[in-house]
């Protein structure tokens, strides 16, 4: 691709905000602290997570980028930036959540592979760019088609990075052609981030976003669509984020028995206070997020001060001053997040505080985490815990 440079090392990595949280260097994967983190309901680019699997791509100032759509369908093209920019411009926010966040207190219980996140590998954004059901009509793929006259029935993302797990080869994932033409899935090929230009590790200059679906699938730096008929052969398709269940281990595993990980399941986390923290006597705030895929919306949060053995719930808010209600997709956003927030009294000196969130299908997140583990450590959604001691004589 002319104007694309995608180096093997890590001599050109572009520079990133001091307060982040780094778990890896090589390649740069970090997060946000848990105040930075809900500070405000859009997370800024800066305090957004990264998350990459080689060295980031640079694009040349003069360089003509154009996105080729190809495979199963009439009529082949590539696509200028100018062009996409042409067609309408959508505005959706929405939070992207790595499969791997909170995979430390996973590996806490029972040790799982890959990169240690706290609960920070999540961030919500405004992200601008046309929607993908609009690129495909170019091609002759209407709206709404499950299969194309040729056969093809997934879209294929590929981007231009090197990746160790590919062998070198590009970060590539794929979505069901039904979710790519649906206007409604809001799939969307993204060169803006909440309102400035996608900036280089966040996939400058044009990345897939996926509302409601694991990060994995929201392929930055992108170089190529094609329409193809099985689900993408790529390595993080077929052998990683996949949900395995607790007693495949290493030894045992067929990654072929398992279909690659899309939505997310409903979650949440208090971001006010860390896992172990000293409080002051009398009132705490209580205060995080609650997100759920497939645009479902939280239908409640509830707080516990005894570990779980009574529970209440907790204000949502997505703008200020606006109350959140899960099916009002008018005034509140269907792939964002939601913060909560309560303020407590503790009784004792010593408080386990939970949460658990509950979507609009009724999914709630489940209690322990060991009846979810599973080697890769992904999708841990079980009851956030905070264990305080009240101290008023020490602070
Ligand atoms: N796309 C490419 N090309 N290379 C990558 O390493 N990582 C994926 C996804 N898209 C990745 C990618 C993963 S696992 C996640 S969670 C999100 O990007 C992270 O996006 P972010 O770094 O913008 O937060």
């Amino acid at each position: 691709m002319p104007g694309f440079i995608a180096p093997s090392d890590y001599s050109r990595e572009p520079s990133r905000h001091p307060s982040l949280n780094i778990n890896a260097k090589e390649p740069f994967n970090a997060e946000p602290t848990r105040q930075d983190l809900i500070a405000s309901y859009i997370t800024p680019v800066d305090y957004f997570f990264k998350r990459n699997h080689g060295p980031i791509p640079m694009f040349e100032d003069n360089g003509r980028y154009s996105l080729a759509i190809d495979g199963l369908l009439e009529k082949p093209i590539e696509l200028s930036l100018a062009q996409i920019r042409l067609l309408p411009k959508y505005n959706v926010t929405a939070t992207l959540q790595c499969a791997g966040n909170r995979r430390t207190a996973m590996s806490q219980q029972l040790k799982v592979r890959g990169v240690g996140w706290d609960i920070s590998a999540i961030g919500n954004a405004i992200w601008g760019g046309a929607k993908l059901s609009d690129v495909l009509e170019l091609v002759g793929v209407s709206k709404c088609t499950s299969v194309t006259s040729s056969g093809g029935k997934h879209v294929e993302f590929i981007s231009i990075d090197k990746c160790i797990e590919e062998n070198g080869g590009p970060y590539k994932a794929s979505i069901p052609l039904s979710q790519a033409t649906s206007p409604e899935a809001d799939v969307l090929l993204a060169y803006e981030m909440n309102g400035e230009i996608l900036n280089r590790d966040h996939g400058y200059p044009l990345r897939v976003v996926v509302p409601g679906v694991i990060g994995a699938r929201s392929v930055k730096w992108l170089d190529r669509i094609t329409i193809i008929e099985q689900k993408s052969q790529g390595f993080f398709m077929q052998k990683d984020y996949k949900m395995f269940p607790p007693w495949v281990n290493w030894d045992n595993i067929d990654w072929s028995t398992r279909e690659p990980q899309m939505d997310f399941p409903v979650q949440s986390a208090i971001c006010s206070l860390q896992d172990v923290d000293i409080v002051k006597q009398g009132k705490i705030k209580i205060a995080g997020y609650a997100v759920t895929g497939g645009g479902r919306g939280i239908e409640r949060v509830d707080v516990s001060i005894d570990g779980g053995k009574t529970w209440f719930e907790a204000n949502r808010y997505q703008k200020n001053g606006v109350p959140y209600v899960s099916d009002d997709d008018i005034s509140c956003d269907k792939w964002g997040w939601v913060l909560f927030e309560a303020v407590v009294s503790l009784q004792s000196e010593n408080a386990d505080l939970v949460v658990k969130a509950v979507d609009s299908s009724a999914n709630l997140q489940p209690e322990n985490v060991m009846s979810i583990w599973n080697l890769r450590g992904i999708l841990n959604n079980s009851w956030h815990h905070v264990y305080v001691r009240s101290n008023a004589a020490k602070l």
